[in-house]
């Protein structure tokens, strides 16, 4: 009889965005009049910029000319999109090679998936709340051990709460690998330089690998503030980063995102020899993936060209609009609320006596609102609550005066 991968049965209830729609399925049956607005999960809804559309459409008449024709391209990603990102770090004042760079279809499946190339008996910590795709990778597994009370024994939980003004304090036992997200999702709190110059120092005095997923830089709005990691001295020989056309340039449904994996970063074999990470990644995709299709590397590459910069940068300060609104509507309503300055996301602390869970169903049921309960992300969410930015402004606003309306 074939055996399952027993790790999946430690898995705590559903992957939290199906759960979530689920649910919402279940109410709008119910309630067919009813007219939700959904600022759950991050899901972008402007259309796609022009110069973004145009370079997906010449590069699809490329593919069916016999003469431009291209088959498989390289698993790594073209080198015109390559040196693209390369270029657009180093404006950012990041020290990033082209060859340093992975495309991929996705910041999730990256995230998910960078975890096979290092070892099942790594400590692994991770901030509470946490985007659940860091944990539930590792316990698929088998790093975690089991749940109880919603956390996994073998995971060092570092909470971020209004408590410690979100910024994840280091851990307290030694951590081998350690993800942080900024700007953060959930909590739209952005990490400090200071911050990040600490947990490079840590990383180097614990040989510890930083997964830094910066999904969401593009939306920082102040000036001064770090975008990548790699803007940190020392932190090519000790962090991954992680950045995502998604949210940035309304990739969510076209799949682009990219992974720097810096040729300075090592890491031990079971003999304690120091192993290059870079050529390890490398083996993994180009066994594993075949790589992103040649009119969506076209695209990504029209993001970074002067008009696509210019088509986004307006995408993104629409999006951050609709933050503004969120963020002080509510506040204005006497609500607690976080983030949202340098993310789409606003953090909101629950009413007193609410849970996320009954703050979500009150929001689905008396306001037809929909958004994401803080819980599902980690035991310290609880009393939180997560609304996107992303939706369209006159949603938005009917939100907010739904919501406050109810609160
Ligand atoms: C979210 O809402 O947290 C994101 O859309 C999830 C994701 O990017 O996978």
């Amino acid at each position: 009889m074939a055996k399952i991968n027993s790790n999946y049965q430690k898995l705590q209830a559903g992957y939290l965005f199906p759960e979530i729609g689920r649910r919402v399925r279940a109410f709008a049956a119910a309630n067919p009049e009813a007219k939700i607005i959904r600022l759950g999960i991050g899901d972008v809804v402007l259309p796609l910029p022009e110069p973004i559309v145009q370079a997906i459409k010449d590069a699809s008449d490329e593919m069916g000319a016999r003469e431009s024709f291209r088959g498989y391209g390289p698993e790594q990603g073209y080198d015109f999109l390559l040196s693209a990102i390369a270029d657009h770090y180093k404006s950012q004042g990041a020290a990033v090679e082209a060859d340093e760079v992975f495309v991929s279809d996705g910041s999730k499946c990256d995230t998910a998936n960078i975890q096979e190339i290092f070892g099942l008996d790594n400590v692994i910590a991770v901030t509470d709340p946490v985007y659940p795709v860091y944990v539930d990778t590792n316990v698929m597994a088998g790093r975690t051990g089991e749940a109880k009370d919603g956390r996994y024994g073998k995971l060092v939980y570092l909470p971020t709460t209004a408590e410690n003004g979100f910024e994840p304090a280091l851990p307290t036992v030694k951590a081998d690998i350690v993800y942080l997200c900024s700007p953060n999702n959930p909590t739209g709190a952005l990490m400090s330089r200071a911050s990040l110059e600490k947990w490079v120092k840590y990383a180097k005095e614990n040989e510890a690998i930083l997964l830094y997923d910066a999904a969401y830089e593009a939306f920082i709005q102040e000036p001064g503030q770090v975008h990548s990691i790699f803007e940190i001295p020392g932190a090519r020989e000790v962090a991954i980063e992680f950045r995502s056309l998604s949210k940035t340039a309304g990739f969510t449904g076209v799949r682009c995102a990219y992974t720097v994996v810096p040729k300075d970063l090592k890491a031990r074999n079971d003999q304690g020899e120091l192993v290059g990470v870079h050529g390890l990644w490398l083996r993994r995709q180009t066994t594993k993936f075949n790589g992103v299709s040649y009119p969506i590397q076209k695209a990504a590459e029209a993001v970074f060209s002067p008009a696509g910069k210019k088509a986004v940068a307006d995408n993104i300060a629409y999006y951050m609009e609709n933050a503004r609104i969120i963020r002080e509507g509510l506040a204005a309503a006497g609500l607690t609320v976080y983030g949202g300055v340098n993310a789409p996301y606003i953090w909101l602390k629950t009413p007193a006596g609410l849970g996320s869970w009954d703050l979500f169903d009150k929001l689905l049921n008396e306001a037809h609102v929909v958004g994401t309960p803080g819980a599902g992300f980690g035991t310290c969410g609880e009393g939180y609550f997560r609304l996107s930015a992303f939706g369209i402004r006159e949603n938005v606003v009917e939100a907010v005066a739904r919501i406050t309306k109810i609160l």
